[in-house]
């Protein structure tokens, strides 16, 4: 469903109850999405805010699906615009909410730049949003910052894997049952949006091991099929690559 025919942002649902809202942006050539998923429960939850700039756009959105207010979780992979830019105004926009990242994650940023305490989550942490119960996995460096984690929806095994498969582009199909890793592999060779630590193979393998049916990406579409198989090849990929610097600097 589109919802702002001046943007082109729409909504889609991409797993049971988690809605992908996709705003598409002309900064790259050839254009590229920012995504924010809606997961419908007793206590909905945001994943990403989207960028502060695109806030009346996203909660125009958002509103398509529920009344905002009734959000109780706003959180994000990790701080940085296009995941945590308009926190404040939903914050705002849904006062029962709760801004969650990783501990990290709020020892650094969140508990500075939110206008509410927010709750760093631990990794392995669950808890329930209602009738699902959310993990929440802390992976440093992967694909990049600190306090980088994940979110994992154990019901409709979809994992909210943030900047993981970032596939550039603007038209793209919500949810694609096409691999998406040679598009992000051709994203990370235009700009190297990978940390290269010693331990994203280990980490990689650790997300591999819940066998995600729907890898929900946070630019380009979410993917569908045996998320379990991509993630491996993905670890497969960098660990030969790693350490070749980008084809645009190179
Ligand atoms: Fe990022
Ligand atoms: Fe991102």
């Amino acid at each position: 469903m589109i919802t702002n025919n001046e943007t082109g942002t729409r909504v889609d649902e991409v797993a049971r109850g988690i809605h992908r809202i996709c705003t598409p942006l002309d900064v790259i050539p050839g254009g590229f999405t920012v995504n924010s998923y809606l997961v419908a429960d007793d206590e909905p939850l945001l994943f990403h805010t989207g960028y502060r700039k695109l806030f009346p756009i996203t909660l125009e959105a958002i509103g398509k699906v529920m009344p905002v207010e009734k959000l109780r979780w706003i959180g994000g992979s990790h701080f940085e615009g296009d995941e945590f830019g308009a926190l404040n105004e939903f914050l705002a926009a849904a006062p029962e909410a709760t801004a969650f990242c990783s501990e990290i994650g709020v020892l650094t940023s969140i508990n500075d730049f939110a206008a509410r305490p927010a709750r760093g989550m631990g990794d392995g942490e669950e808890f329930s949003i209602g009738s699902r119960r959310m993990k929440w996995f802390y992976t440093p460096h992967v694909p990049h910052g600190w306090d980088c984690g994940v979110l994992f929806d154990e019901s409709t095994r979809t994992l909210l894997c943030g900047d993981l498969f970032t596939q550039p582009g603007a038209k793209m199909p919500p949810v694609t049952q096409s691999e998406v890793l040679t598009a992000s592999e051709g994203m990370r060779g235009m700009m190297d949006y990978y940390a290269h630590a010693t331990s994203t193979a280990i980490t990689l393998e650790r997300l591999a091991g819940l066998r995600p049916s729907t890898l929900a990406c946070q630019h380009g579409s979410a993917y569908r099929g045996d998320g379990a198989a991509l993630l491996r090849e993905l670890a497969d990929t960098l660990g030969r690559g790693n350490g070749k610097p980008p084809a645009a600097i190179a």
